[in-house]
């Protein structure tokens, strides 16, 4: 496995859920890191928490459905800490409800934040990873995208494109040595899913953000010549 001190990494909803602990757990590698989400607060806070670890921290709040806002917030973060190496493609919302129920607005409002979030942001990065030689981009999308379910239309539907965005930017990009990863997570305790009633989140038996975070850094710990390119995770028995 490869070091990853030193190396720079941008996380997307990196202020608090899955995003913070991947924060975290890669500070603790000696990653440099930009976190980013729309509550200014609360990437505040969370920066204060990473920069104990002695890393560079930086953070930018916008919108990631708004394509202007992440260029100008990705642009200013790789200024602030002057290189990026990573993406964590996270930032997401879990706006369930039945077909009936569901506004169009709703559904818009979720294929822009989590397809075209992922898109904009992604294509905001990928000059500088291409520049750079090599990178490594992950991009989070669950296993609703892997078949669709009562309540889910809109997030399976958004999540599935991810899959697809995902797979055919590892094709185009992997000759650029730059690895995309497609993960597929399971139900993991966080605001998203305990509020969405998906599961009461028991760290006796239900991932937690942890666990995703300890997967997310054994993966980019890969020798670079290994590519991950497609995984799940699941709690072994909720
Ligand atoms: N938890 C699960 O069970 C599970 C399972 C499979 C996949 N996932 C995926 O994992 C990712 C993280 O989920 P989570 O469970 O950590 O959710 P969470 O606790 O609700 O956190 C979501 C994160 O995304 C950011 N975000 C949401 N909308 C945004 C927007 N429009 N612009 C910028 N940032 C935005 C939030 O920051 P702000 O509030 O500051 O905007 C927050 O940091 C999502 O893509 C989710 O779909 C989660």
């Amino acid at each position: 496995m490869i070091s990853l001190k030193g190396k720079t990494a941008i996380i997307t909803g990196g202020g608090r859920g899955l995003g913070k602990a991947v924060a975290l757990l890669l500070a603790q590698e000696g990653v440099h890191i930009g976190i980013t989400g729309r509550n200014e607060e609360q990437l505040k806070k969370t920066a204060e928490e990473l920069k104990a670890t002695g890393v560079k921290v930086a953070y930018a709040a916008f919108d990631v459905a708004s394509e202007a806002a992440v260029k100008a917030g990705i642009d200013a973060l790789v200024a602030e800490l002057g290189t990026v190496d990573i993406l964590v493609n996270n930032a997401g919302i879990g706006k369930l409800g039945t077909l009936e129920a569901m506004s169009s607005s709703d559904w818009e409002q979720v294929i822009q934040t989590n397809l075209f979030g992922v898109y904009y942001t992604a294509m905001a990065v990928y000059p500088y990873l291409k520049a750079k030689g090599e990178g490594d981009i992950v991009n989070v999308a669950s296993t609703a995208g892997l078949k669709g379910g009562a309540t889910m239309s809109a997030y399976a539907a958004s999540k599935a494109a991810v899959i697809s965005l995902s797979q055919s930017m590892m094709a185009e990009w992997r000759k650029q040595n730059i690895r995309v990863i497609t993960l597929t997570p399971s139900t993991i305790a966080s605001d998203m899913s305990i509020q969405g009633g998906l599961t009461d989140g028991n760290p006796e038996k239900v991932l937690q953000p942890e666990d995703f975070a300890e997967w997310v850094r054994d993966i980019l710990k890969m020798n670079r010549r290994a590519l991950i390119a497609n995984g799940s995770i699941f709690s072994t028995n909720p």
